[in-house]
């Protein structure tokens, strides 16, 4: 009974899958995508190339543009818009099962919902600027990458700064091996469910704090330390309190983490009004988690510097989680892919740590 006898909390180091798509480089803190290395696509290719390169292993193939549709009730709250509205497409746009359609026609539903993900994302945060408008497909349609459209579709305008930021971030954030969503977006599609219900039930697990939510939590942070003024200090009280400081930690890395210092390198180059707070209180952090934790390696993680290139970009911090919703779209659809060709349901097991069996008359 070997499946009982091997629990490992929350699943670490257990092998559920093989890959061909992308696996963090745990000791030389490198992240690769099908081979090849992000330091090279941010800057030479835009996202929707990158989203090509996870999901069909071509830089020439592109996540298709957007079709119209307008999501019907939106509520500003980006990932539960995100969640129900991309559940909803599956029965709007009648999207079969995927253990009853051809990996084709599974790849044509992803790329629609990818787009259309993004777009819902962009509408929901004008909802939560206010705007009862929509912006006119004209005008988004004038957007040469999807960074472009994405901010079109929100504000109606794009500055090429904010451009630069969301599309460096969602390049860096695309695909990340098996973590939390990811696998939920597997373990979904393992059971023939349609595209949308895979890429909901992703979006699901994504929105949680230690997932992809800490961007959220990382500029509040930086405000408070630059208000307290000795970052030192904070950070020993936030440790004595117990609390995990947001933007380091990370389940695979145990070197730096390569997006972080990509998200770094363009938060300067992208004038940053936070680098300077945001370095200082990363030097102090990583020598007083070594102290306390020789024995495990606490880096700066992805969230930290995404954190300053999305405000870059006057992305407001409660949107962080959908921001990598919409970058993450590109993984999902790969794995929800390659989970159709290769996979097998998922069944993992439970140990039964319950009562003893007792009968009904003992507890009424
Ligand atoms: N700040 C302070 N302490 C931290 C920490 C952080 N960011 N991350 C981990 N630790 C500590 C834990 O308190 C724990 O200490 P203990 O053994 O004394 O209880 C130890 O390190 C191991 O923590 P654990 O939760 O087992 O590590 P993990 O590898 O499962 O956790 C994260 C990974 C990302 C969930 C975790 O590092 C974290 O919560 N980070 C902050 C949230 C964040 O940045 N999330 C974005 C992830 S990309």
């Amino acid at each position: 009974m070997s499946d009982v006898a091997d629990f490992k909390p929350g699943l670490e180091g257990v092998v559920a899958v093989e890959t061909e798509i992308a696996e963090p480089d745990r000791e030389g803190g490198v992240l690769r995508y099908r081979g090849i290395d992000i330091e090279e696509l941010v800057g030479h290719y835009p996202y929707e190339n990158v989203w090509g390169l996870l999901v069909d292993n071509d830089l020439s193939s592109v996540m298709p543009a957007p079709e119209p549709y307008v999501p019907p009730d939106l509520t500003g709250n980006a990932p539960a818009d995100l969640q129900a509205e991309t559940a909803r497409l599956a029965g709007e746009w009648k999207l079969g099962k995927l253990n009853e359609i051809s990996d084709q026609q599974a790849r044509i539903d992803l790329g629609r919902l990818s787009s259309q993900m993004m777009g819902i994302v962009a509408r929901s945060a004008r909802v939560a600027d206010g705007k009862t408008d929509d912006v006119a497909d004209e005008v988004v349609e004038q957007g040469q990458t999807a960074a472009e459209k994405f901010l079109l579709r929100w504000r109606g305008e794009a500055d090429p700064k904010a451009v630069k930021a969301i599309d460096t971030y969602w390049i860096c954030t695309a695909e990340h091996g098996l973590n939390a969503s990811t696998f939920t977006g597997r373990v979904t599609a393992s059971t023939g469910a349609d595209c949308g219900a895979a890429l909901s039930s992703a979006v699901g697990a994504l929105s949680g704090p230690l997932h992809g939510g800490a961007p959220a939590y990382v500029k509040p942070m930086l405000e408070e330390v630059a208000a307290m003024g000795d970052p030192e200090k904070w950070v020993r009280d936030t440790l004595d309190q117990g609390k995990r400081i947001m933007g380091f930690g990370h389940r695979v890395y145990r070197a730096e983490d390569p997006r972080s210092r990509i998200l770094k390198r363009t938060a300067r180059e992208l004038d940053s009004p936070q680098i300077e707070i945001a370095e200082r209180l990363e030097e102090v952090a990583l020598a007083e988690l070594e102290r306390r934790h020789p024995e495990r390696p606490l880096k700066t993680n992805v969230e930290y510097y995404s954190a300053l290139v999305l405000d870059v970009a006057d992305i407001p911090p409660p949107l962080a989680p959908a921001m990598f919703a919409c970058s993450r779209v590109a993984g999902w659809s790969a794995h929800i892919l390659e989970q159709k060709r290769t996979g097998r349901l998922f069944r993992p097991s439970a140990r039964y740590v319950g009562p003893e069996p007792r009968s009904l008359s003992s507890v009424s």
